[in-house]
């Protein structure tokens, strides 16, 4: 089928190159022109594992093309797929105006029957609004007969950046929303390769999904985190009670990992746009409001323990392992790592940060006093404490003797626990996890 996907970031280049790695014939489009003169050349302009193999593959087959001009390629696409960044505005809302920019611009060009499809995470109501405007701008084009022609459905995406080429062509699930039939068969026929089960609802419900699983996803991460401040408090271990709970087939194992909170391009913004969506239908979420509380609660605390035990910072070198929000992926976006190295900073403290991906992002949003270490172990070099806010595996792969040698001080502070099981006080560390039972007896 012939796909026109527009915006190609995290989700709009892997999705068009999976889709083009299922044998669509995929046209991707980014106002961003540096951005597409990069992919042009073959060139993935973030890191996600096994994207940049699958593009050249789909370069070579001739399946994929990229350019900054919509009207240049929207002649034969059956379906034109939205996928750009619906970020917070400051009241937690999500911001719309490139999706409806590109809605617009879609209705100002398109001149045959086609399907529109939206990818970003969108508030309940927003597809109809997206069709409103493309059917609008097409009347004000002079094609108001073909208006009716065109239809809208609601595809949420639900991939993990790290491995997002993966989650695409094997997702837990594809959720289709729409009111028209031949639309949900038609956008169903452009997944037909891809094995999962299918929710076929209606947009509302589609829309409502994607804020569901995440705002589901983000309330397992801040019940953890309670049970770990708990932890803490009595003297447990709280990755062995998520291990305990994670058993229960009615609980599950995933999403249970204490520590500073999510963070990322997603969970964040999505939360707080559900909160927001229902405060905007009278009605009060009052778990998501704690959830969202306790994720902001735990960054605090996870900061204000570090800033006593060192007994103030102004002065003292501190090392950063860790500015991605997560592992296996370059992002920053609300990044437990970079809020916590900006605020190290704005204390006083002498910082060295280390990321294996994220160093070229978190240099656009750190001081230019903030000093970038070539190795995790030259950004301990001499350092009073290293805090670990990120779980890249080559943070446990360190040589933890040369470690305590270069430091001067060997305390680290794993917002992670991602070194907890590494036992690194029998080599001489002082070590402080999150709900480990560690603040018991202070
Ligand atoms: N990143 C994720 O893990 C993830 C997962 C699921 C859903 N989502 C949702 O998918 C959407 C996209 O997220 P992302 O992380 O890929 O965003 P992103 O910021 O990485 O990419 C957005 C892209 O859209 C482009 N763009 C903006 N305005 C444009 C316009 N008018 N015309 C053409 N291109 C334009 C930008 O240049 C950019 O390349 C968001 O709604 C997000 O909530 C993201």
């Amino acid at each position: 089928m012939n796909l026109v996907m527009i915006g190609t970031g995290y989700v709009g280049l892997t999705t068009g190159v999976g889709f083009a790695t299922l044998g669509h014939q995929v046209a991707c489009v980014d106002i961003d022109a540096g951005k597409v003169a990069r992919l042009d050349r073959g060139e993935v302009p973030f890191y996600e594992p096994g994207l940049q193999e699958a593009l050249k593959h789909v370069q070579e087959k001739g399946r994929i093309l990229f350019t900054s001009d919509l009207k240049s390629v929207i002649g034969g696409a059956e379906v034109v797929m939205i996928a750009v960044g619906t970020p917070p505005k400051s009241s937690g809302e999500a911001d719309l105006t490139a999706l409806f920019a590109v809605a617009d611009q879609i209705g100002s060009v398109l001149d045959h029957e086609a399907v529109i499809a939206t990818k970003s995470t969108v508030p309940v109501g927003t597809n109809r609004i997206v069709l409103a405007r493309v059917r609008e701008a097409m009347r004000a084009a002079g094609r108001e007969e073909l208006t009716s022609l065109i239809n809208i459905v609601s595809i949420p995406e639900f991939l993990r950046e790290g491995s997002a080429f993966e989650d695409f062509l094997q997702p837990d699930r594809l959720v289709i929303g729409s009111d028209d039939r031949v639309a949900a068969q038609i956008t169903e026929r452009l997944h037909r390769d891809i094995i999962a089960p299918r929710v076929m609802t209606s947009l509302e419900s589609a829309e409502l999904i994607k804020y569901a699983a995440n705002a589901f996803l983000a309330t397992k991460i801040s019940f953890i985190n309670e049970i770990a401040n708990l932890a803490d408090r009595v003297g447990a271990d709280v990755r062995h009670v998520a291990e305990g709970l994670g058993h229960d087939h009615r609980i599950g194992p995933h999403f249970l990992k204490a520590g500073v909170g999510y963070g990322g391009s997603c969970f964040p913004k999505d939360v707080s746009a559900l909160e927001q969506i229902s405060g905007a239908h009278g009605y009060a979420f009052k778990l998501l409001s704690a959830v969202i509380e306790v994720n902001n609660r735990q960054r605090e605390m996870f900061f204000k323990r570090l800033v006593e035990e060192l007994g103030g910072v102004r002065g003292r070198r501190v090392a950063v392992w860790g500015l991605a929000f997560k592992a296996q992926t370059d992002d920053i976006r609300e990044s437990a790592g970079i809020e916590i190295a900006q605020r190290l900073h704005a204390t006083g403290a002498e910082l060295c940060v280390y990321d294996p991906q994220a160093m070229n992002n978190a240099r656009a949003v750190l001081s230019p006093h903030v000093e970038f270490a070539p190795t995790a172990m030259d950004a301990a070099e001499g350092a009073d404490a290293l805090v670990v806010l990120t779980e890249w595996p080559e943070f446990r792969e360190v040589s933890f003797s040369t470690l305590h040698d270069r430091m001067l001080e060997p305390r680290i502070f794993d917002g992670r626990n991602h070194l907890a099981d590494l036992h690194l006080e029998n080599q001489g560390f002082i070590y402080r996890g999150v709900g480990l039972g560690s603040y018991a007896s202070a």
